[in-house]
């Protein structure tokens, strides 16, 4: 029997739009929480049907991103590396995260020096490698000792538009050698690179991509996708995934979908080390 796949999700009861650090956040577009709250127990509904064991962390009072757990740290078999974010808005989500990273067993350890790092909204694993986007948020230092750090290759991908600020709005690896990807968010280096070293490259459409079709997430051969993104569920379907669309339209608000309400913590799909033991 194989153990259930975990998620780390938190509560939006504090969730808004309260500052502006993404080309989507504007505080007079204000987040409806009730709709948010409706929209987010779907979600998590949906999670708990395929079987998945979800960890909640307590929502904190005036830190309103927290719902967006991607962006806690990175997770990689019993390490927990946690975020440093770019902005002081966030940075209040530091120490909350560590925490509770700390309570559950993790050993923590932190990218050194003052070089920013947003988790696993920035660094995915695809099949070996740490595929790591930089520029708006994650810088490429802080990669790079990662990588060192846990024996793995790492590919630095420039982020071309600010509007895909975080590498899991323009990438989504949905197995070890397949992609969901957006070829307008990176430079010609970032996409051959992509071309090269993913096997197959399920590309959206403008439209579709600012519907936050990259912004997936994976269970088993399922995957939980934003509403209004139906020609690539269309595609999935067509390579044996089943799609579950959602709408997410209050988080959206803030620059996130379905993947940044979520850290996957034994693994994502697409991740060699979670087939392997703790020994190979
Ligand atoms: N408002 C948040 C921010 O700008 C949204 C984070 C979305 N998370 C993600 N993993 N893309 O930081």
């Amino acid at each position: 029997m194989t153990s259930p796949p975990r998620l780390l999700m938190c509560k939006p009861d504090f969730y808004g739009i309260e500052y502006e650090i993404n080309p989507w956040m504007n505080r007079l577009v204000v987040a409806d929480s009730t709709v948010a709250a409706r929209q987010w127990e779907a979600l998590h509904q949906t999670l708990v049907d395929l079987g998945v064991e979800i960890d909640l962390i307590d929502p904190v009072k005036g830190l309103p991103d927290l719902v967006f757990t991607a962006n806690a740290g990175l997770v990689c078999r019993s390490l927990f590396i946690p975020s440093k974010f770019r902005h002081e808005a966030r940075q209040g989500e530091e120490p909350c995260f560590t925490a509770w990273a700390k309570s559950r067993g993790w050993e923590i350890v932190s990218v050194p020096g003052d070089h920013y790092f947003e988790g696993a909204g920035d660094a995915l694993f695809c099949g070996e490698t740490l595929f790591a986007g930089y520029r708006f948020r994650s810088d490429a230092f802080g990669h790079q000792w990662i990588g060192e750090r846990l024996g793995v290759e790492v590919l630095p991908l420039e982020l071309a538009d600010p509007r895909f600020y975080h590498l899991d709005t323009c990438f989504c690896p949905i197995s070890a050698t397949q992609a969901i990807w957006y070829p307008g968010a990176f430079d010609d280096y970032g996409r051959d690179v992509l071309k090269s070293r993913v096997g197959e490259l399920i590309e959206v459409s403008t439209e579709e991509a600012e519907h936050f079709a990259c912004n997936a997430v994976v269970v088993g051969r399922t995957i939980i996708l934003n509403e209004k993104t139906p020609r690539l569920a269309a595609s999935l379907r067509q390579l044996g995934f089943d799609t579950k669309p959602h709408d997410l339209s209050e988080f959206l608000k803030a620059g996130g979908g379905a993947k940044c309400l979520t850290l996957r913590l034994d693994g994502e799909e697409a991740a060699y080390w979670r087939f392997q033991t703790a020994e190979s």
